[in-house]
């Protein structure tokens, strides 16, 4: 019988910074009425100069080890989801690689935009199943204030940075993710896009002056998108698992707009309350969300061992899908590790690591050591 892939650990990380729709109201023309109108958001966390895409994985991540028992060097596959990432490449999977010291582990990056934690769950989820892998590090992490035009009303209100990680582990134990809808419409790409900065629009005195490096969306044509799939693939990923949209504990969503939530809930015939939201105290994080509210769900006991469910997201490219879960209780036996009290360690493995790469460049210079 192929394993079953279970969710053992989670954790999420937010900045400290909390940003208020009275402040942004100081930016540009709106006011906490109208944001709260339009979106149902408060405020939302913005990272300091300090923290970055990379930085708020590896918190979360580092969490979400702690809660497994799992150690670092024990992981197969890092894949983290995220549209802000430090670098177009390296991949921030591999900085987080480097600094949670996952010695063992593949890493990547998935751009499926907002839905990209969704799909990186599946794919994660589909090597433990398939028995090529035994345990996964799943990262969805945003430092989206860094690509928003903070003049755009459009646009700023709206998103928020954060992390939230998953670690998945194989057991025989039925449960954990069961099934995964995946879709996309590329012809929607134009909807929602930062044009600039890649192959197409390369960085030019240019690009920059007509802002093609921030963040460009039509709200109304997303967010009519965004109704009409919600509820449709959350109805296909539960009967997938055998689940009734009767029998969902909760659903976690996309938290994009408390509106799209509201609708989704009506589509499928549920009470709002059967709907995890949290975008009130955190905008859209986009990637981060879905983690983030499932990490506040568990914390705040309206998710416990066994209760079936589904994440259900959407975002730009266009892309959208769900997955139906149930979710896990203790099924591994767990060890305490403290993978934060070794940081220090990692960080002069790392050193160490350029030290010798930069020796051998010496030693060998140009030439390709030969065996
Ligand atoms: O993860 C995926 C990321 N993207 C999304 O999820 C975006 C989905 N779309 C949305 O959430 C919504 O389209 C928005 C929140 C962006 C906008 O809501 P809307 O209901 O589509 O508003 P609208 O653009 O149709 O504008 C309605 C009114 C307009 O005023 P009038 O013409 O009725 O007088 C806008 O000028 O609200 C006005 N408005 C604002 N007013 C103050 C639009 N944005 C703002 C604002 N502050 N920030």
């Amino acid at each position: 019988m192929s394993p079953f892939a279970h969710i053992t650990g989670w954790g999420m990380a937010v900045p400290q910074r909390i940003l208020t729709n009275f402040e942004i109201s100081q930016i540009v023309d709106t006011s906490d009425e109208k944001i709260q109108e339009l979106t149902g958001i408060r405020e939302r966390h913005i990272a300091s100069e300090d923290q970055s895409t990379a930085s708020l994985a590896v918190d979360a991540a580092l969490k979400a080890l702690e809660m497994s028992g799992l150690r670092p060097e024990s992981l197969d596959l890092i894949i983290v989801s995220t549209s802000s990432p430090e670098y177009i490449f390296p991949a921030t999977a591999c900085l987080v690689q480097d600094q949670i010291g996952a010695s063992k582990a593949g890493a990547f990056d998935l751009l499926a935009a907002c839905t990209g934690f969704i799909y990186a769950l599946n794919m994660a989820s589909q090597a433990i199943r398939s028995g090529s892998i035994q345990s996964a590090l799943v990262v969805g992490s945003e430092t989206l204030s860094r690509l928003v035009n903070w003049k755009d009303r459009n646009t700023c209100i709206l998103f928020g940075d954060g992390a939230g990680a998953f670690v998945l582990q194989a057991s025989d134990v039925p449960g954990g993710i069961l099934s995964s809808v995946l879709r996309s419409d590329g012809s929607g790409g134009d909807l929602l896009s930062v044009p600039g900065g890649g192959s197409k629009h390369p960085t030019t005195l240019e690009s920059v002056e007509m802002g093609l490096h921030y963040v460009q969306m039509n709200g109304r044509e997303v967010f009519r998108f965004a109704t009409r799939v919600m509820a449709q693939a959350t109805k296909e990923a539960a009967a997938a698992a055998g689940f009734q949209i009767a029998d969902l504990a909760l659903v976690i969503p996309h938290q994009a707009n408390k509106r799209i939530i509201d609708a989704a809930a009506r589509g499928l015939e549920i009470p709002i309350e059967r709907c995890m939201i949290n975008v009130e105290r955190y905008g859209n994080t986009s990637t981060a969300s879905i983690p983030i509210a499932t990490v506040e769900a568990v914390e705040s006991g309206r998710l416990k061992a066994g209760d079936k469910i589904v994440f259900v997201g959407f975002g730009a490219g266009l892309t959208w899908g769900a997955l139906a879960v149930q979710w896990s209780g203790p099924i591994l036996p767990k060890r305490k590790v403290y993978p934060r009290s070794y940081l220090f360690w990692l960080r002069m493995r790392s050193l160490l690591l350029r030290v010798v790469r930069r020796m051998e460049s010496i030693l060998w210079g140009r030439d390709i050591p030969r065996s």
